[in-house]
């Protein structure tokens, strides 16, 4: 493999990691090499500015989805979350994986392992997915009986058992749901009579909302974020 693709976790972007390379910075077996077409494999031992680069086939990415913007890689009319994601990222084409409605904000997950997207996404797996919503009335505990035996949707479809905790203001609430049908929370508390005024997933998969991520931001996973997604896969 080419020593600027080995080393791109490296640094920020393509062009700074060629930037690097040619300045000297990158060494190959304690060799410096200013090649950056340089072939390298697995038992070569590459460091740039002395720091140890291990390569990574995939990458896997939190991002904090903000309302308007669509969980797609590409959209004629609106930003999509692939827009949001800076460019050292961009050169490993994640995905999203699932989706969130444009107006719901929260946790996307991105990566461009496709195995583990798919299984995160298949019914199989019943990856659970929590959301605090706000509605335009008070929940109740018909509600939470409702959502916790599954409800029937227009379409016939009748969801898998939810957990409805409201919050002491009556009006809002934490949701897990453990799949992802169209709408599926809005669905479900439109059958309790009720519209959600607000959206947000703050769980996906055992991982939590990084709060310190604003609105629009992403950053990779952590080892241990891995290690959840790779045990709830099992
Ligand atoms: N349920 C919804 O209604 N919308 C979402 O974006 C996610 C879950």
């Amino acid at each position: 493999m080419r020593l600027d693709k080995y080393a791109a976790f490296a640094a920020e972007s393509r062009k700074e990691i060629k930037k690097l390379i040619t300045k000297g910075f990158v060494t190959v077996n304690g060799t410096v090499i200013r090649d950056c077409g340089y072939d390298v494999g697995d038992s070569d031992e590459i460091f740039c500015r002395g720091k140890r680069v291990v390569y990574k086939k995939y990458i896997y990415i939190m991002m904090n989805k903000p309302p308007g913007v669509v969980s797609a890689t590409e959209d004629n009319v609106n930003p999509t979350v692939t827009d949001l994601l800076p460019d050292e990222f961009k050169r490993f084409k994640p995905f999203p994986v699932g989706r969130l409605d444009i107006d719901t904000e929260g946790l996307i997950l991105m990566t461009n392992d496709g195995v583990a997207a798919h299984k995160l996404l298949s019914p199989r797996y019943k990856v659970p997915k929590k959301y605090y919503a706000k509605v335009d009335g008070d929940i109740t505990k018909e509600d939470i009986e409702k959502f916790s035996v599954g409800i029937v949707l227009h379409d016939g479809y009748k969801t898998l058992p939810a957990k409805l905790c409201p919050l002491p203001d009556g009006r809002s609430a934490f949701v897990t749901i453990a799949e992802g049908k169209f709408h599926q929370i809005k669905r479900m508390f439109a059958d309790c009579g009720k519209h959600v005024m607000f959206l947000k997933r703050v769980e996906f998969a055992g991982l939590c909302l990084d709060e310190t991520l604003k609105n629009g931001e992403c950053r990779l996973l952590k080892d241990e974020e891995i290690q959840i997604l790779e045990s709830i896969m099992q």
